[in-house]
């Protein structure tokens, strides 16, 4: 898709990813509709943009009011939007059987219920459109169920089959829908626990500006799948067809991810200075 004059609704623009994007689809000619919660975010953000090429609206996807709320400021654009980015998401990290149970309903609410639900109700606006898409940004634990992110493995995968049924559904008309995994990448995203347990485990983390430029470079190429980084690009596929291999490999980790998600579900006196809910 040639983004020059095309309209984004962007979920998400606020955040590590979200903000790099939002500059990178600007400076490829679109103009943004930027959806978060936090309104001073979202200004600092605007201010960054081109002048009138940048637009907010506070909305909590996993609320069906912000959906709605969403929807009336999408139908009041003077050019109604081409692209739907969905890069907002809450992390949860943590052993399964010790997670607040009111903490992994509101996650999957914002990040599978609420997605699903404003890809429904956006879909007629951009059905109009010549040539539209919806992108989801995944991640590699959508491919790839990981110990201690459970529901949030479970979230992504959803949002996987979501993106891929859709585009088979609507592979005969001029709608896009394309699944783009980063794989870690340094935001607030990651807590000091999951940090920690990056850094023991070796895993590279990207930076959020290099993510954003590739996910700009699938949107325009119309990619219908893309995971980032190597290795993580051979463990999905390996995932894919011989997971009995990234079983074992993941139960040699297991003790090492067991004691960071312990840390995570008992922060050190240092971390209670940071948000406590799961991101
Ligand atoms: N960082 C990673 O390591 C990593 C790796 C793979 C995939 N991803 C995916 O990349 C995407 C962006 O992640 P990130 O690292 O940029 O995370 P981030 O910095 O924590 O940003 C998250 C964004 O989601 C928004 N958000 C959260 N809950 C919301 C809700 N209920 N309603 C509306 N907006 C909500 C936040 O808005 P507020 O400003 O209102 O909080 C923020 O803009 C996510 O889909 C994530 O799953 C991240």
């Amino acid at each position: 898709m040639d983004l020059a004059g095309k309209t984004v609704i962007l979920t998400g623009a606020s955040g590590g990813i979200g903000a790099p994007l939002c500059r990178a689809l600007a400076a490829a000619g679109a103009s943004i509709l930027a959806v978060g919660r936090n309104q001073h975010r979202l200004d600092q953000l605007q201010r960054g943009l081109p002048a009138g090429r940048g637009h907010s609206v506070l909305a909590d996807l996993g609320t069906a009011e912000g959906r709605e709320h969403l929807l009336q400021a999408v139908r009041e654009l003077q050019s109604p939007p081409s692209l739907l980015v969905i890069g907002h998401a809450q992390s949860a990290f943590g052993l399964f059987d010790e997670q607040d149970p009111a903490a992994l309903e509101a996650m999957l609410q914002t990040n599978l219920v609420g997605s699903t639900l404003l890809i429904h109700a956006l879909l007629p606006i951009l059905r109009a459109q010549a040539q539209a898409s919806v992108v989801v940004i995944g991640s590699t634990f959508g491919s790839l169920g990981y110990p201690a992110f459970a529901a949030y493995s479970a979230s992504k995968f959803g949002l996987r089959g979501l993106m891929e049924a859709l585009a088979r559904e609507y592979a005969d008309t001029s709608l896009r829908f394309q699944y783009l995994a980063p794989r870690a990448t340094r935001t607030a995203f990651n807590t000091p626990a999951v940090d920690a347990l990056n850094t023991e485990l070796k895993v590279a983390s990207d930076p959020p500006e290099e993510v954003a430029e590739k996910l700009v470079e699938s949107i325009i190429r119309g990619e219908p799948r893309r995971q980032l980084g190597w290795p993580e690009k051979l463990f999905v596929r390996i995932n894919g067809i011989l997971p009995s291999l990234v079983d074992s490999s993941l139960r040699g980790q297991l003790s090492i991810i067991r004691r960071h998600a312990q840390r995570q579900g008992r922060p050190s006196p240092e971390e209670t200075s940071h948000e406590t809910v799961p991101r």
